[in-house]
């Protein structure tokens, strides 16, 4: 026989039967060790759901709550979660490569093939990280496409795609320096053409057009040895100079660059009102209750968030089903009678500037209460 014992933290155990002796997984769990760590569970309430989430130094750069369309794999693709894991994918087989490898022109190619034939786990790291990183780019790409078919570069998120073509930019200089770093006759030569259309830039290009008057103006881009193509090499051509610069670009300046980057991206999509939705409900968010919107996150983020949270939906079985009856009670609320939603909107607006006349000298979050960020701005 097993019965259920509350724990301080209000975890549910169940207990085995051990003649009154407690079983090692329900002793951990009572444990001040297990206690003093996690001190909120999340199956009980939401408010414990949401402790959870803001308690934990990690878990808190998410929402406590997101929009049931935002855990549709359907509607994000998953693709910047992806891309993100994959830039972690390649930020830790990084390390490890770097234990190995020295970028000077007398080891680099040594060491790469030592690497490769003689360091245990060797070529399963540096493949780990070639396909993460080539992953990366794809999914980067496929990541903007989606972010463009659902229209959601558009205000308020113009900004958030504006940090979006920089992290693409950095995506493809990423990949463009750890080309170099194998110092094989591949990597010397597509470094060689591919630095080479940096000769063509207009202004600073030695090649480009106005490079000449500019170089008169400035003293510098008409010129081979002072232009941008050799800025970027440390030479005139490809050589040791070259690979110092990109390993110190690939490995310390661009990651550093790219996930202060990313902080941004995702701060900023916190303060745009979380991830966009279908229009309809992006319509009706201003006079549908935000909330019925949201399901709560819980701990665990990547297996809960996608499996277990579609189970969360509160009262619904099926995930789709739920999201279908929110788009009937939004349509029952619009789409019949026009200049209804209209007035409702005007009513919203108007309880609104009344709230915020009320509430003047009040926290200024408050009034905010209505709109679409209520989540975001209350756990912040
Ligand atoms: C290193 C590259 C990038 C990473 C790791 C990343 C990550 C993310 C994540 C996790 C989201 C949440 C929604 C989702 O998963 O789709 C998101 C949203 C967004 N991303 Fe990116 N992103 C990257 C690059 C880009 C690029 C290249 C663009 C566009 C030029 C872009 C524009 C946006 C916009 C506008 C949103 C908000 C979308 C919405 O609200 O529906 N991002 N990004």
């Amino acid at each position: 026989m097993s019965d259920i014992i509350k724990v301080p933290n209000k975890r549910q155990v169940v207990k085995s039967d051990g003649g009154g002796k407690k079983d090692l997984v329900q002793q951990f769990y009572e444990s001040q060790i297990y206690t003093s760590i996690f001190r909120h569970d999340y199956k009980d309430n939401k408010r414990n759901r949401a402790l959870q989430i803001v308690n934990n130094v990690f878990l808190h750069l998410h929402p406590t709550r997101v929009s049931r369309h935002a855990i549709d794999v359907g509607y994000t693709w998953g693709m910047g979660g992806i891309t993100l894991l994959l830039f972690i994918v390649t930020a830790v087989t990084g390390i490890l490569l770097m234990f190995y490898y020295r970028p000077t022109s007398e080891y680099a190619y040594n060491d790469m093939k030592q690497l490769m034939h003689d360091v245990p786990f060797g070529a399963f790291i540096r493949n780990m990280h070639r396909w993460a990183a080539h992953s990366m780019v794809i999914c980067v790409m496929l990541h903007m496409y989606r972010v463009f078919l659902t229209g959601s570069y558009k205000p308020p998120r113009e900004f958030n795609w504006v940090i979006g073509v920089n992290l693409l930019v950095l995506t493809l200089a990423l990949s463009f320096t750890g080309y170099l770093l194998p110092w094989d006759q591949l990597a010397i030569w597509a470094i060689t053409v591919g630095s080479n259309m940096a000769r063509a830039v207009p202004f600073l290009g030695h090649a480009g057009p106005f490079a000449p008057e500019f170089h008169q103006l400035v003293g510098f881009g008409g010129a081979p040895d002072a232009d941008v193509r050799f800025i970027l090499l440390g030479g005139t051509e490809v050589g040791a100079p070259t690979l110092l610069r990109f390993y110190v670009l690939h490995t310390v300046f661009l990651p550093i660059v790219t996930a202060v980057l990313l902080a941004v991206h995702f701060w900023r999509i916190r303060k745009d009102g979380g991830i966009s939705g279908p229009p309809m409900i992006e319509f009706n968010k201003a006079v549908t209750d935000a909330s019925k919107l949201k399901v709560s996150v819980v701990d665990h983020l990547p297996k809960y968030e996608y499996v277990q949270g579609f189970k969360q939906v509160e009262g619904e079985q099926n995930f789709k089903e739920a999201i279908r009856k929110d788009l009937e009670i939004l349509k029952q609320k619009s789409s019949s009678k026009l200049a209804n939603l209209i007035n409702t909107i005007d009513q919203a607006a108007e309880q609104n500037i009344k709230g915020g006349e009320n509430t003047e000298n009040k926290d200024n979050h408050q009034n905010h209460n209505n709109t679409t960020n209520t989540d975001e701005h209350q756990h912040h």
